[in-house]
């Protein structure tokens, strides 16, 4: 059996640990820094998963501005419900077209309005799980993924042990609202994540930004 691809999360967040301001979205408090960055990490991914919520709340730009010559990593979303817009950038300015994984439920949906946009892949059961969708996309030959949350889709790859390294950026800002998510969240603790400490592999300050690479102790 083929081991599974590497999973990196990046994900950006506020001196107090937020990663969304309080309407929900995402803009206006990372600098070209981590933008720069941001490309940087994304140009050695093969492929680039995105939250649903995060596509509809932020639409984030997809290809590479910061990196000369380097490759666009392939979109991945998963839908376990409903679809998405079809006029959202990850569908307009992909260069390949993105992948979709998606349930019974709601392929024939998905295949209604994204068809002539996306490649559709149905997983069979009620669940998508992280772990079937790494499996298919190591069996498609991809290596490298990038997850860039929301933070309830990095959930449920924590909870199931799939990543294994995290980039941070911490954006010299206070919200100071409770309630708000963090890099990842789910209803219930990690077990045992007090004996399980992430490693700092490097960090380097620029300008008023954090920049920390963690990555998992085997
Ligand atoms: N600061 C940063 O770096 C950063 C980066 C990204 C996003 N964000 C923020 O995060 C916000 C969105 O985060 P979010 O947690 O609400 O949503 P999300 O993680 O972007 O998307 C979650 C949705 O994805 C779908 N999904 C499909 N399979 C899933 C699975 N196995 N596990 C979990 N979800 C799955 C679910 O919708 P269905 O059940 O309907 O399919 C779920 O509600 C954005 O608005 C943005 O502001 C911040």
């Amino acid at each position: 059996m083929t081991s599974l691809p590497k999973v990196t999360i990046n994900m950006a967040m506020t001196l107090d640990g937020k990663v969304s301001r309080p309407d929900g979205r995402w803009y206006g408090l990372s600098s070209r820094n981590d933008k720069k960055r941001m490309d940087e990490i994304r140009s050695k991914a093969e492929v680039l998963i995105l939250g649903k919520n995060s596509i509809l709340n932020d639409d984030p730009v997809i290809h590479l501005r910061y990196v000369e010559n380097g490759k666009d990593p392939r979109p991945v979303i998963l839908l376990r419900s409903g679809t998405l817009p079809e006029d959202k950038k990850v569908f307009r300015f992909s260069k390949e077209p993105p992948l979709i994984f998606c349930l019974n439920e709601n392929y024939s949906l998905v295949r209604e309005n994204l068809n002539s946009l996306a490649e559709i892949i149905l997983i069979p059961g009620v669940d998508l799980n992280p772990l079937e969708v790494l499996k298919i996309l190591s069996e498609m030959g991809y290596r490298e993924i990038l997850l860039e949350g929301g933070p309830s889709l990095n959930d449920s790859f924590f909870r199931l042990d799939l990543i294994s390294r995290i980039f941070v950026t911490v954006v010299p800002f206070l919200i100071g609202k409770n309630d708000l998510p963090s890099i990842s969240g789910g209803k219930k603790e990690y077990p045992n994540f007090d004996r399980k400490k992430w490693k700092l592999v490097a960090s380097e300050a620029i300008e008023n930004e954090v920049f920390l690479m963690y990555e998992k102790n085997e």
